[in-house]
């Protein structure tokens, strides 16, 4: 394997939750509830300084709910926060009857069921649940740190339209591994089947290095996507799986043969397509 895909730091735990210097009640109130409900620890933040907390707990990173946001500062001083960043402007884009290039290569109608295998800051999701009228989304995240992020920040998120709002609730994000997800799924039963399937996986040097991306390198996973993969999720779509290449990095599809390729070269991303039933691939 001669690809970068597989990221070679450490992965952070984040085992800590406290709130900001102003002690908010209804903020300990939400801190002590997400600690409980996801077994962290709770840290009463008094008047300790967020330097004072990395020592005394010897940790790198903390969750911290802030005027019931809850954001994750690492001890260099970085603070993550859930912001639906590019998904935003291209839905304002779609807004204008403009098409956008995911949902084109996905092929989907509002009415269709998808799965996002690799949630992130669902920039992505939101896109797709903006488009999916009474269709649905569900969306995958293996790291509990961008699960959570994510997962109060659509709750809370100020910013947006009415209909942005209502697209971020019905984004159903679930914490767990695609692969693990897939075993769990009966294929007997139609619930299981979506209609496209789609994968956004990280790579060790993004191109978008000044994107959202570089905000979640720490915390996110560096699963690669395999064959085996692409195969287990095409016997669980109806219409197509699509995958995301950076076009500095995208020697690993070419071996997947995947049916059509959407974007151009001079593009930084591109999507790969996979057709549950097309013969005929596109030549990388
Ligand atoms: C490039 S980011 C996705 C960005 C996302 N499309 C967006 O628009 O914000 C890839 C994400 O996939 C997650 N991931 C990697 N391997 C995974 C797996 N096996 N199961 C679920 N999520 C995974 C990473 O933790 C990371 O958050």
């Amino acid at each position: 394997m001669n690809y970068t895909d597989i990221f070679k730091g450490e992965v952070i735990m984040t085992e800590y939750i406290t709130t900001s210097l102003k002690n908010r009640p209804s903020d300990i109130f939400l801190a002590e509830e997400i600690a409980s409900e996801y077994s962290l620890k709770y840290i009463q933040r008094d008047n300790l300084s967020l330097e004072d907390l990395f020592v005394e707990f010897n940790c790198s990173s903390l969750f911290m709910v802030k005027n019931k946001e809850l954001n994750l500062f690492n001890n260099k001083g970085d603070e993550l926060f859930f912001h639906p960043g590019t998904g935003l402007i291209r839905t304002k884009v779609m807004e204008r009857k403009e098409e956008d290039l995911l949902i084109k290569a996905l092929g989907i109608s509002p009415e269709d069921k998808v799965l996002d295998c690799t949630g992130g800051l669902a920039n992505d999701s939101v896109v797709i649940s903006y488009y999916l009228g009474k269709g649905s989304l569900t969306t995958l995240e293996k790291s509990r740190e961008l699960f959570l992020i994510v997962k109060y920040g659509l709750l809370t998120y100020p910013g947006g339209s009415k209909k942005l709002k209502e697209s971020f609730k019905r984004i159903n994000l679930i914490n767990t591994d695609y692969n693990s997800y897939f075993e769990k799924l009966d294929l007997n039963k139609s619930e299981n089947v979506f209609d496209s399937i789609y994968f956004d996986p990280m790579f060790e040097k993004p191109v978008e290095e000044s994107s959202g991306i570089s905000k979640i390198r720490e915390y996110a996973s560096y699963d690669f996507i395999s064959k085996e993969i692409i195969e287990k999720a095409l016997e669980h779509c109806r219409k197509r799986v699509v995958v995301k290449i950076r076009n500095n990095n995208y020697s690993f599809i070419r071996n997947m043969k995947p049916n059509d390729l959407l974007g151009n070269s001079k593009s930084k991303i591109r999507y790969a397509v996979f057709e549950k039933h097309k013969i005929g691939y596109v030549n990388i």
